[in-house]
């Protein structure tokens, strides 16, 4: 009854719903996208809807996506929203457990530590981790027989984080970590990512096995990184060539050393916040491929272009190759523009905030204010597929990213020439106000950028130097339940190349 009554004038147009406490929580947890469509249809650019008690005002296209990412932090906190997900899984004293001065410190601890040369020698670790996953995973153990190459398949969600974990421990996590992975540590990673879900965001502490086994796996992986750092330093070994060293060699600004836990905290959080989003982003590419036969042979051919025979002895890839890869680098940001997996972006309101006219206002005179205690979303999701701003928004299709001699375009061709926005070099997109953000914009931009679009880049190079790829089911819709958008159960069939 209550959303029939007059309401203040400032506020924004409220989603309708039946249910008081739960609002619209069903609809938007089943296809988040689907539901900012429709409630902007009905509502514009500005909405709020109700989350399980929560007020979320919704802000969306590109001018929406500044509203949000480029606000103040001390007008719009994303610690208050993001922290009773992720301290327990990451544990005291680190990114939404601390200020936000810090948090910026600490981001810049780990960049430090992704220095280019690092970012070199990873290229061919992450190679030869997926090598040797072709080479020992069941799956693909299908060979020649009869002088032709079988067809197999594999489970696309199982392969990618496998390989993703493989490949970011032997490279951000350093050699203990890598070493461990088949001895333990794996389980505990597992207990710990069971504990990363909407439920253990939405409610804390419930007597269920899950968040027991999520405190557990927390302590002990604390410890086992702890342990890691002491065993350094008693052998004298701390200048390992790998993140942890350096986070042992820097300092505060106040001159003060990191501590153990905090270094162990931050490797944890790397670990999370690298795993889901990188691996389920090869998992939409490789069907992607799967799903184009053309262009998966266009990506083939310009491996064999770039890096010699077509009679599988290709030269290894270097680190500046993936900037000569124009199909490629459009394979990827076309994957990541369809398929970002965040689709939420969120933050908590500590003092009323006014919504800029340019974005909605309910009359030519007045302004909407978003009150504070509520929650702020923004959908880079939702622009990057939004037809007003790209044509044929629901096609894969790389080559709106490249000019038709091959070269990587700087700005999508087919977008608006008007309010052409400066897309960067590599991934990187300037400024908050954009209608494409897959590593988000502002103070909690991504700092994993440039190590997720290598790690994607050299494990799709190198399962393509070596498979024929093709899909035999429906392309699978997105799986919106867990944390970050990764496609429903699917396969890719796979046939070894002659040489191999
Ligand atoms: C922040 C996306 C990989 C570490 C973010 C944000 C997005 C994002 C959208 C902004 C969140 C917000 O504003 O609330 C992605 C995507 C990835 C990826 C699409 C892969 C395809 C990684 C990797 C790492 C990483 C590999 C670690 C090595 C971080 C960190 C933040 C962040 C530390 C900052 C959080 C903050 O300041 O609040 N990422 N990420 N990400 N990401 Fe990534």
């Amino acid at each position: 009854v209550y959303q029939l009554l007059p309401r203040d004038r400032s506020l924004p147009p409220l989603v309708f719903h039946w249910l008081p406490f739960v609002g619209s929580a069903p609809a938007y947890g089943k296809d988040p996208i689907g539901f900012f469509t429709q409630c902007r249809e009905k509502y514009g650019d500005v909405f709020t809807f109700i989350l399980l008690g929560r007020r979320v005002t919704v802000a969306l296209g590109p001018k929406g996506n500044d509203f949000i990412l480029g606000g103040k932090h001390t007008v719009l906190a994303a610690e208050d929203v993001y922290a009773p997900l992720t301290n327990p899984i990451f544990g005291k004293d680190v990114v939404y457990d601390v200020p936000n001065e810090v948090l910026m410190e600490q981001k810049k601890f780990v960049k430090v530590a992704l220095t280019t040369e690092k970012l070199r020698a990873y290229v061919h670790m992450i190679d030869e981790e997926v090598r040797n996953f072709l080479n020992t995973d069941p799956a693909f153990q299908i060979y020649q027989m009869n002088d032709i190459n079988e067809w197999g398949a594999f489970d696309t969600i199982k392969t990618f984080a496998e390989m993703t974990i493989l490949t970011a421990s032997r490279t951000l996590q350093g050699r203990e970590i890598r070493n461990n992975m088949d001895k333990g540590f794996a389980h505990l990673y597992t207990d710990l990512d069971h504990g990363f879900t909407p439920l253990h965001w939405m409610f804390q502490d419930l007597p269920l096995e899950s968040y027991r086994k999520r405190d557990a796996a927390q302590a002990k992986m604390s410890e086992f990184y702890q342990n890691i750092l002491r065993n350094r330093r008693a052998a004298g070994s701390q200048d390992e060539d790998d993140v942890m060293s350096s986070l042992m060699q820097q300092r505060y600004r106040d001159g003060r050393a990191l501590r153990d836990h905090e270094i162990a905290h931050i490797m944890i959080a790397l670990l999370m916040a690298g795993q889901h989003t990188s691996s389920s982003s090869s998992a939409w590419t490789l069907l992607h491929i799967a799903d184009s036969p053309e262009i998966g042979k266009a990506l083939y051919q310009e491996q064999v272009e770039h890096f010699g025979a077509g009679d599988g002895h290709f030269r290894p890839m270097e680190y500046e190759d993936l900037k000569k890869l124009p199909v490629l680098d459009a394979v990827i940001r076309e994957t990541l523009r369809m398929h970002p997996p965040i689709h939420s972006i969120m933050r908590k309101v500590k003092s009323d905030l006014p919504v800029p006219p340019t974005l909605a206002a309910p009359s030519e005179d007045s302004v909407y204010v978003v009150p504070a205690g509520y929650t702020v979303l923004a959908s880079p999701a939702l622009s990057q597929v939004d037809p007003l701003t790209w044509k044929d928004a629901q096609k894969w299709d790389p080559t709106r990213w490249y000019d038709q001699d091959g070269a990587a375009a700087m700005a999508q061709r087919q977008y608006d020439e008007g309010t052409k926005v400066d897309f960067g070099f590599g991934l990187v997109s300037k400024g908050t106000e954009s209608p494409y953000l897959p590593f988000g914009a502002g103070r909690h931009r991504c700092i994993g950028e440039q190590f997720a679009y290598l790690q994607v880049g050299v494990i799709v190079s190198t399962l393509i130097r070596h498979l024929e790829l093709r899909l035999d089911q429906a392309f699978p819709q997105p799986d919106y339940t867990c944390m970050m958008v990764q496609p429903k159960k699917s396969q890719i069939v796979y046939r070894r190349r002659h040489f191999d």
